[in-house]
């Protein structure tokens, strides 16, 4: 029998519409195959939202939101509220979403697909071995932390990087849970040498460490980790971190993987889940249908398993993409010189016309 489930697309602004779109095609093709019918609705958020109802996340996008069994975004960002004060600026509307939801956990993970490992800036062998997930706290620290303070005329400003043991400690779960289906490995990821907030990290992730043996625990200094991430990509596994170091990271990691249009994201709380890809709005690509969608049909099939518990349905979306890959189908991202790449929607056609009607999971 088929399931019934509502779903919430914020397409947002550059990109976000056309790459929202590409994963739709795919949802809508595995709802055909699979029997399931996905009742859809459409909100405003970020630039688009300020142009139309004056506010970054209107009360009727959050209500949705809420009321969804999951909510798909695509991107927020315009650097035509460069300027614009913080509550008033894109971004704003996304942060406030992922705070409204208790979205605390963002799992970002990343590989390379197969006829990829030459597509990035490592060597292809380096690349081969690839397979790790950052998971970011995401509703704490610098992002969150009060008080915060700009005086331009002054020439001051002040951010805060605060954490709870308890903020500390469902991340870390959410990581070594993770971690006890993969292999068994986590890293965290810290600046204990200088901040007092990751001596607590490191206190806490070790505690919750002690209760998973079977799980191996190591700690990374965050600049460490940064030069490792490019040295021995395929020695992490889980890889946990506070908000703005999984940010910065987690783009590092899509220069791994060839193209940071590849990367999916769900983020995740008490509520519905949040599924949206780890690219931005990049405005320079937007409205000319050459953006990577990849990102945004593998954060679909995060929502078809994370959000929707539809686990065979993302399998076969996973499948669906390597096929296509495998058979040589590249955007411009990632198209070696020279040969022809596909636009945003004939890529999204042909991941929709590989889903295959059963997996084995
Ligand atoms: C991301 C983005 C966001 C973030 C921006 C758009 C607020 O860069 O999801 O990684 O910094 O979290
Ligand atoms: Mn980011």
């Amino acid at each position: 029998m088929g399931r019934r489930a509502r779903l919430a697309v914020l397409p947002g602004d550059g990109i976000g519409p056309e790459v929202t779109a590409a994963a739709m095609t795919v949802l809508k093709a595995v709802a055909a195959r699979f029997s399931h019918d996905f009742i859809v609705s459409e909100w405003p958020i970020g630039a688009i939202a300020m142009r139309t109802k004056g506010v970054p996340l209107p009360e009727e996008t959050l209500a949705a939101c809420r009321d969804a069994d999951a909510v798909l975004l695509g991107a927020v960002g315009d650097p035509a509220y460069d300027l614009a004060p913080r509550d008033k600026r894109p971004e704003a509307g996304l942060l406030e979403l992922r705070k409204a939801l208790g979205l605390y956990a963002n799992i970002r993970p990343a590989r390379v697909y197969r006829g990829l490992e030459g597509a990035g800036p490592l060597k292809p062998e380096i690349a081969r071995g690839v397979d790790l997930v950052v998971v970011r706290e995401l509703t704490g620290g610098l992002y969150f932390g009060t008080p915060r303070a700009l005086d331009l005329a002054e020439g001051t400003a002040v951010n805060t990087l605060p954490y709870t043991r308890p903020e500390v400690e469902r991340i870390a779960e959410v990581a070594f849970r993770l971690a006890v289906g993969r292999r068994k490995k986590v890293t965290s990821v810290d600046k204990s040498n200088v901040l007092e907030t990751s001596q607590l990290w490191r206190a806490v992730t070790t505690d919750v460490g002690a209760r998973h043996p079977d799980v191996v625990l190591e700690h990374q200094l965050v600049d460490s980790c940064a030069m490792n991430l490019v040295l021995y990509p395929s020695a992490f596994d889980v890889v946990v971190t506070e908000n703005l170091f999984g940010d910065i990271l987690s783009d590092e990691v899509g220069a791994l993987v060839g193209s940071l249009g590849l990367l999916p994201s769900a983020s995740l709380g008490d509520g519905p889940g949040l599924f949206e890809p780890v690219h931005g709005s990049a405005p320079a690509l937007a409205g000319r249908d050459v953006a990577n969608p990849i990102g945004a049909i593998a954060t679909a099939a995060m929502l078809l398993e994370d959000g929707l518990g539809l686990t065979e349905e993302a399998a076969a979306v996973h499948r669906a993409i390597e096929a296509v890959l495998e058979k040589g189908a590249r955007t411009a991202d990632l198209a070696p010189r020279g040969t022809r790449a596909l636009g945003t929607r004939e890529m999204a056609r042909a991941v929709a016309d590989a889903i295959p009607a059963h997996v084995a999971v």
